[in-house]
């Protein structure tokens, strides 16, 4: 077993869109899974599809870790109700729920259909309200539990993704507003803002695996390297650990910098225009 810190030994978690769409490399769900496995934790692996999911248990069995697989469609009350009670009956607790299912769509406010808004909300937001729903009076009983939200830095700059920005807007809302409400019942509910990461979800849309849109996504932070799901979990086991038992209500960035610094600086720091 690749074990590290033994960060969540013996907790419960709940991963969503604990899968990967289909390719190489890793998605964060699948990442994030797979380290709080290695830090101890057993884990339920919730997904739209269960053969995704399936492929993350493999590699956390293949591991001597635990994990259970659960299909199910997040946007969708009595599929969040019943996940929740499969991680009781599996584990016997929720100690730890990562909401991270999530999909961008592009458009503007004016090019957006209505159709696509609603999707992009359900998808990116009604799936953290409904198992945090079903989750949180679960924790509150225990008297103790950590949510992290995987949101994104679409959320506080502006990227073209009108409603998957506000949806992701909407889960730091919900990380501040949930702090507030169950801070008091042990529960801690922070997010994490991944930046231009890849994963083979992003890999699979037309245009963004060319050798010029990596160079870009890698110059464009900070540390000049690029970022994938893995990079996303480790700060997802921080924060769900109790190394972090007096955090909450907190966005963590993980975007080697991006959002430390302006568009000038940015040109300045890429050489585009004179230091
Ligand atoms: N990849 C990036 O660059 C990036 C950047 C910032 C934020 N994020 C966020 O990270 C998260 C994961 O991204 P990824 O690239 O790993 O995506 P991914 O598509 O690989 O993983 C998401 C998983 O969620 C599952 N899913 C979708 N709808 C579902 C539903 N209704 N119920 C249950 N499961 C469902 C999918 O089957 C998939 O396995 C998303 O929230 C995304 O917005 C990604």
């Amino acid at each position: 077993m690749a074990r590290t810190a033994g960060r969540v030994e013996g907790k419960s978690a709940i991963v969503t869109g604990a899968g990967s769409t289909p390719g190489p490399g890793v998605g964060t769900g699948k990442a994030v899974a797979v380290a709080l496995a290695r830090e101890g934790a057993s884990v339920l692996l919730v997904d739209l599809w269960a053969e995704r999911a399936e492929e993350t248990r493999a590699l956390i069995e293949a591991e001597g870790g635990k994990a259970e697989v659960f299909a199910a469609d997040c946007t969708k009350a009595a599929d969040c109700e019943r996940m929740v009670a499969a991680a009781l009956e599996a584990f016997g607790t929720v100690d730890i729920l990562v909401n991270n299912i999530g999909r961008a769509q592009v458009g503007t406010v004016v090019d957006l259909s209505e159709e696509d808004w609603d999707f992009a909300l359900s998808v990116n937001l009604r799936t953290v309200f409904l198992a945090c729903k079903y989750a949180v009076p679960v924790m509150a009983a225990q008297g103790s539990g950590s949510i992290v939200n995987i949101s994104s830095i679409s959320a506080l700059r502006g990227d073209g993704t009108i409603a998957y920005s506000a949806a992701k807007g909407g889960m730091l809302a919900m990380t501040v507003e949930m702090a507030y409400a169950h801070g008091r019942q042990g529960i801690r509910v922070n997010a994490v803002a991944p930046g231009h990461i890849v994963t083979p979800m992003v890999k699979s849309i037309p245009g963004q695996d060319t050798d010029y849109v990596n160079t870009l996504r890698n110059e464009a932070g900070l540390l000049g390297t690029p970022g994938d799901g893995w990079d996303v979990a480790s700060a997802v086991a921080f924060l769900a650990s109790d190394e972090a038992r007096w955090i909450t209500g907190v966005t963590l960035p993980v975007d080697s910098g991006v959002l430390s610094v302006t568009p000038l600086s940015m040109a300045r720091h890429l050489r585009a225009i004179p230091q």
